[in-house]
């Protein structure tokens, strides 16, 4: 599983089995999100980490607010990089060890870029990393799925039909990760990704956050920002502050 993510992510197949995820889903779960944060636009410095196309990034600052956005994938950000503006940027960047000029009011992980790596050390550096680009009062959104829900729907398989492209997605839990093998044809040619989730649940979120010196403060279960449930929530959206001594 050695580097999967930087193949997958920056092939436009990714894009194209994703397709249906798109901006409509994006801002309303901003617009939801941004309620409740209840920030200062004009004092307020966000970090998209994990930014894909840009997609959250851009509606944010829509709403006003200036905002970094990050990613390992070079194809994506160009694309992104269409849309910057002067309180709107893009970048490269790898996850588990980055330094910005300024530090961040507010870092969101969204659409599960999380749980990526093999070993605890490298999902923590992710949150220890945040945690130094963070300013000290700052918030973190990290959007992650509810693992027990997942777990109950696996193993599966799935045919999806995206455009001229037939995907079969075969998903098994391998060694606490949910296993997405995603294979399809394309001319003569067979092509097979792979995608490997690490299975954290809250209890172990709160391990990696207490090791990052940060707190959960707050638990949703979906985009409309219902309270988590560990037995009927989609997702498992966590708000976690840093630890002032
Ligand atoms: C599931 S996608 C979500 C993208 C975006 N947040 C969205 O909702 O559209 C995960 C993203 O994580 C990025 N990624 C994977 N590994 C990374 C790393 N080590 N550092 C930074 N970004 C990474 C991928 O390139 C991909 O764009």
């Amino acid at each position: 599983m050695e580097n999967w993510f930087e193949d997958w992510f920056d092939s436009q197949y990714y894009h194209l089995l994703y397709k249906h995820r798109d901006y409509t889903e994006a801002e309303q779960f901003i617009t939801n999100l941004f309620n409740y944060l209840n920030l200062d636009k004009k004092n307020t410095l966000v970090l998209d980490l994990a930014c894909g196309k840009g997609r959250h990034s851009i509606h944010v600052n829509q709403l006003g607010y200036s905002v970094v956005g990050m990613d390992l994938s070079k194809q994506s950000i160009l694309h992104a990089k269409e849309f910057e503006n002067k309180q709107l940027h893009f970048q490269t960047a790898d996850m588990r060890d980055f330094k910005y000029k300024f530090k961040f009011d507010l870092v969101l992980n969204l659409f599960t870029s999380f749980g990526y790596f093999k070993s605890h050390e490298e999902n923590l550096s992710v949150l220890k990393a945040i945690s130094s680009n963070l300013k000290p009062n700052g918030r973190i959104v990290l959007d992650y799925l509810n693992v027990k829900k997942a777990l109950q729907q696996i193993p599966s398989e799935e045919k999806i039909k995206r455009e001229e492209v037939d995907f079969t997605v075969k998903k098994k839990l391998i060694d606490d990760f949910i296993v997405k093998k995603i294979s399809f044809n394309q001319g003569n040619k067979t092509y097979q990704f792979k995608e490997f989730v690490k299975s954290i649940d809250l209890n172990e979120f709160k391990t990696l956050a207490n090791e990052a010196n940060l707190t959960i403060s707050e638990t949703f279960g979906d985009y409309a920002l219902n309270k988590f449930n560990e037995d009927s929530s989609d997702r498992l959206i966590l708000i976690l502050e840093k630890n002032v001594h």
